[in-house]
């Protein structure tokens, strides 16, 4: 018995789209209720690895996604402290301490980034929610209100050397299991910006009086 040939039953495109509209008024001009499942599965736990074809051991790539989320925690944190910063420093200072903060919030925040995307590129997880970062990280809670502005200065170079102390130790650890497109990003972007922000901080600090005294 011959089969049919299956017969096209889509209309033929048009340049005034009209299935565009359709998607957008949804049937009878109601809008159609698109609805997330309630309870989503997870389809991959956090610090679980999944495959990533990239010529690395699993064992390195579990081992450069767990000092990398370290470090992703701690710079989450270090960036909302620089906002913080940023909004309530005063004092004679406050404009250049204002956009200094800003800056380096900025900076910070595109770290998380690259940092993030790495763990993803090595088949990790990157820590995501800031209330998952703030569970990890080590950098003590300031308090909620205004602190001088030296004491922020000192929070923020000892969050700084918080993390350049992990970052020291990532670099040493990726360089003996041979990943070396961590040990670049961790070189070339993370270290070196902390490295330069601490001198721009710390440089506040230097006991040098607004007006010499005869
Ligand atoms: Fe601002």
């Amino acid at each position: 018995m011959a089969t049919k040939a299956p017969v096209n039953t889509r209309p033929a495109p048009t340049n005034s789209s009209p299935s565009r509209a359709v998607t957008a008024a949804g049937h009878n001009g109601v809008s159609p209720e698109i609805r997330a499942p309630k309870n989503p599965r997870e389809v991959q736990p956090f610090n679980h690895l999944r495959m990533a074809p990239i010529g690395l051991a699993r064992e390195a790539r579990a081992e450069s996604c767990r000092l990398l989320n370290e470090i992703l925690a701690d710079t989450t944190i270090l960036y909302a402290l620089y906002k913080k910063h940023h909004w309530l420093v005063a004092g004679p200072t406050f404009y250049q301490l204002h956009l200094l903060f800003d800056k380096h919030a900025e900076e910070q925040a595109e770290l998380i980034d690259h940092i993030a995307e790495r763990v993803q590129s090595l088949g990790g997880i990157a820590v995501g929610d800031p209330r998952h970062a703030a569970e990890l990280t080590s950098i003590p809670r300031p308090p909620d209100g205004a602190e001088e502005v030296t004491g922020m200065l000192d929070r923020l170079l000892d969050a700084h050397e918080l993390i350049i102390g992990r970052v020291r130790e990532a670099i040493t650890r990726t360089e003996e299991n041979e990943d070396r497109g961590t040990n670049d990003l961790l070189m070339g972007d993370v270290l070196r910006t902390h490295e330069l922000q601490v001198w721009f901080i710390s440089s506040h600090l230097v006991d040098v009086p607004i007006v010499a005294a005869d």
